[in-house]
């Protein structure tokens, strides 16, 4: 399986963008976008490159309720009346929900239509437009239906950022964390330090981001070892993003729950592997900086343990497997912490709202 894409950015990258969009501009583009980056992105993709005054605008819409076959078939209906080709180009233009079914929508209209991304999410940049992982929601559970296809080539550019949402660059801010801890000190140091949310979208700290995913996803293209580091944060993480779906009326972002996650799996960390306390100590200061507090209630560890098993294919509590960090940069998988571990670690985070315990 081949996965592997050029990553672009600032002025080689529009240049380089510019060169593409001329190669295609005879056997037609098409740009996906969603709401906000119709508003938002696409007059400056449109302002800085010629060759798209006669590109196809296909707007879905770009919330994950939307990552659907429905939306895939009206993107393919719309190609169709677009008279796509195979040899026809899809720009996608968004965020991880677009990058998501537009890599889908393209990589199987007329068995696989050239396609490229430039995300406009912090969480898209570092994260979701990498590594060639399409796909679209079943029935509400995420991600069922997808294939590994990679864009021909994916575009970071910052500027892009600046009508994101706060709490949105936060939560790709929390994917940037996540890199950091797995790839070393230079990062994490880096990124510890920021003390306000302005200074995170700097390009050179979302490439080297971006960097961390593509070594590990291209050392590991059939997800059976290395690839797991990336999931630190997540096992908590996600117990915790489906817990505030169900029980919040604005429930936390991905990167917002992946922000506790980490918290907790650093504390696991420390205490079954050895990791610095220090260490444990720059992060919790910097998510307490940066995310409001969530309040858990001590009876919602029931809660989380049950998602954490189901997210999990119903294993036990004692085979939920972690991925852990021995120091910054030294990361490990296949861990299994046990119910008293994951327990004490929710409680860390529960009642840091009182203060830090140091
Ligand atoms: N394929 C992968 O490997 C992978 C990895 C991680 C996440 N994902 C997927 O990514 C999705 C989440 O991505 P996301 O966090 O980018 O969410 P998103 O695509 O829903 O974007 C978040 C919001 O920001 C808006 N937006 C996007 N760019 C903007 C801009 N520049 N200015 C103003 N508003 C803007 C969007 O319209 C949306 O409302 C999930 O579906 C997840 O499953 C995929
Ligand atoms: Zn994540």
């Amino acid at each position: 399986m081949n996965i592997s894409h050029t990553l672009y950015s600032g002025a080689q990258g529009w240049d380089k963008l510019q060169d593409i969009i001329l190669e295609y501009s005879k056997s037609g583009i098409y740009i996906l976008v969603d709401e906000n980056t119709n508003k938002f992105c696409l007059p400056d993709l449109q302002h800085k490159c010629r060759g798209l005054e006669n590109a196809l605008v296909i707007e879905v819409p770009g919330s994950e309720s939307n990552k659907t076959i429905a939306s895939i078939e009206k993107i393919w209906l719309q190609l169709v009346d677009g008279s796509a080709v195979r040899n026809s180009l899809m720009i996608c233009l968004g965020g991880g929900v677009i990058t998501d079914i537009g890599g889908f929508a393209a990589s199987t209209f007329k068995r696989g239509m050239n396609f490229v991304h430039i995300p406009t999410t912090l969480l898209a940049m570092v994260d979701a437009a990498l590594g060639g992982k399409t796909g679209v929601n079943l029935n509400a559970i995420k991600n069922q239906v997808g294939v590994f296809a990679p864009p021909q080539a994916v575009f970071i550019f910052s500027e892009f950022l600046s009508t994101l949402p706060t709490r949105q660059i936060l939560s790709g801010y929390a994917e940037m964390l996540k890199h950091a801890m797995i790839d070393g000190e230079t990062l994490f140091g880096r990124l510890i330090d920021l003390s306000a949310p302005e200074q995170i979208s700097n390009e050179k700290d979302i490439l080297e981001s971006a960097a961390v995913k593509m070594k590990i996803v291209t050392e590991d293209l059939d997800e059976k070892g290395i690839r797991k580091v990336l999931n630190l944060g997540h096992t908590i993480g996600h117990a915790v993003e489906a817990y505030s779906q169900k029980n919040d009326p604005d429930p936390l972002l991905h990167g917002e729950a992946i922000a506790i996650g980490l918290v907790c799996e650093a504390f696991i960390s420390m205490h079954m592997l050895g990791m610095p306390e220090n260490d444990l100590k720059r992060l919790v200061s910097q998510v307490a900086r940066f995310y409001p507090h969530y309040r858990l209630k001590s009876k919602s560890s029931e809660e989380l343990l049950t998602y954490m098993t189901h997210d999990k294919k119903n294993a036990s509590v004692s085979k939920l497997n972690f991925s852990l960090i021995r120091s910054i940069g030294q990361p490990v998988y296949d861990q299994y912490p046990g119910e008293k571990l994951i327990l004490e670690s929710l409680h860390f985070y529960m009642n840091l709202d009182a203060g830090f315990p140091w």
